[in-house]
């Protein structure tokens, strides 16, 4: 038990959209881990999770009108369990976020990714065909795979299925916002689709990207309609965004800019800094991932409000950030702790502390002490920290040297290296100022830690 003295705690956070994205429809996890993953979200005082919930690979949640969704979709074609959450298990879900102060959003992906969609109902793509499900958990028919994922935007059938679709989503799930989805749908098959071509033609529609919008506006009416808001990745701006749709910027920080200048809200989850499915450190080193690097310290770098508007009321519109984390490469609940921590503590400090707080070294102290400690406890399997060396070369004027500044990540370390060419040892010799270089050198540096080497592979230059 431990005793405190009475005081007053002022403090609130900087923004009211603190979010961790998880996503169940590549890789599905079962009840146990999304309640374990809202405790981490909670322990950081993340309070929104953006449940990533159809996918090509995947429908994860019970519809009730439409079963097939899950007897088909959630399967991998080869006999394996169905793998989605029931109703009730979402509503517990839901009930147990909401104890720790976390929205759950629901997102339903449209028009594309919904290859797990169609392949349950055929008649929702615009080739009409049915698409068996393989084993490796993609479909079959390489001749309709050419946006066979993508859903018809022509038929009003579509519309009334997610039309039906959303009425029981919201049901489950009361939160104001809902996800549609809306990124990268392949739009050729609409360019062939009869449905597709007479839908532009009655509504005078030019583009597919039009057509996109279109479909879109029409989620967003009916989603309005039930006094909730459209949330939708950036690529719902492209043809025309509907009007009460917030944007959740993912291609960088411009159109999510570009949406709170048109009156649009905005969630920042710049590909840049907050995909915790890119590496974490060295490929060499790390279990395979999507994408480049972003270390822990990128993360803590980032700025929800993008310099352009900085000091500008539109920055109210800016409700916060989220990271994303897709699981082609994530299938176990070890692996998926392993990408988000500690990097959810970075966004964390950012979300909660805005531009004013504390320096990296302090939050590296905090972090690789009693934050650490509370990870063993829980029995969480993190990150340990970036184990490469950063190498800053500087031309001084002054004396016409090159110098080679070097610094590392992890609280407490120290820096061994060599300039022969050796891997660096804990008997090397230790950074202590800018290495002066004369003529072509090979240094080599590693990250040491009381007395044994961090770094699984040294860093060169
Ligand atoms: C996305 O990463 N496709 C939103
Ligand atoms: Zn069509």
């Amino acid at each position: 038990m431990y005793t405190l003295p009475a005081c007053v705690i002022a403090d609130k956070p900087e923004f009211e959209w603190r979010g961790m994205h998880m996503d169940v429809a590549r890789h599905f996890f079962p009840k146990e881990f999304v309640l374990r993953f809202i405790d981490i979200m909670a322990m950081h005082k993340m309070n929104v999770l953006h449940w990533h919930l159809t996918d090509d690979q995947g429908w994860r949640i019970e519809i009730k009108k439409y079963p097939g969704l899950t007897e088909v979709g959630s399967t991998r074609g080869d006999g394996t369990d169905k793998e989605y959450y029931t109703q009730e298990e979402a509503r517990e879900i839901v009930a147990y976020a909401a104890k720790r102060g976390i929205t759950v959003v629901p997102e339903i992906d449209v028009p594309g990714h919904s290859w797990a969609a169609i392949a349950s109902y055929p008649e929702l793509g615009c080739s009409k065909k049915s698409q068996k499900v393989m084993s490796t958990g993609g479909y079959e028919g390489e001749e309709n795979r050419i946006g066979s994922s993508t859903l018809c935007a022509g038929d009003e059938n579509t519309y009334r299925v997610y039309g039906d679709i959303l009425d029981e989503v919201m049901d489950i799930f009361p939160s104001k916002y809902i996800h549609i989805g809306g990124d990268e749908a392949d739009k050729r098959p609409w360019r062939s689709c009869p449905a597709c071509i007479g839908r532009m033609a009655d509504e005078g529609l030019e583009t597919p990207e039009q057509l996109q919008s279109y479909m879109i506006g029409r989620m967003e009416r009916h989603i309005a309609s039930h006094g909730r808001k459209l949330i939708g990745w950036d690529e719902i701006t492209e043809g025309g965004l509907a009007p009460g749709a917030a944007v959740m910027s993912w291609r960088g920080t411009e159109l999510g800019t570009e949406a709170v200048r048109t009156g649009h809200d905005a969630v920042m989850t710049p590909n840049s800094h907050l995909y915790f499915d890119y590496y974490q450190d060295t490929p060499e080193t790390e279990p395979a991932a999507n994408g480049s690097m972003i270390p822990l310290r990128k993360v803590w770098e980032f700025d929800p409000i993008p310099k352009e508007i900085r000091g500008d009321t539109l920055t109210g519109r800016i409700l916060g950030a989220q990271a994303n984390t897709w699981t082609e490469y994530i299938s176990t609940p070890e692996h998926y702790e392993y990408m988000i921590v500690p990097r959810i503590a970075a966004l964390a400090e950012v979300l909660w502390c805005g531009p004013v707080r504390a320096t990296w070294d302090d939050f590296c102290r905090r972090l690789y002490t009693a934050q650490t400690e509370r990870y063993d406890a829980m029995g969480l399997n993190y990150h340990p920290g970036p184990g490469y060396v950063r190498f800053t070369p500087s031309f001084d004027e002054r004396d016409s040297l090159y110098r080679i500044y070097m610094s590392c990540d992890i609280f407490d370390a120290d820096i061994a290296y060599t300039i022969d060419g050796t891997d660096p040892d804990t008997g090397s010799e230790r950074y202590r100022a800018p290495i002066v270089v004369k003529k072509p050198t090979t240094i080599r540096a590693a990250v040491i830690r009381g007395d044994s080497i961090y770094s699984e592979l040294p860093s060169s230059i």
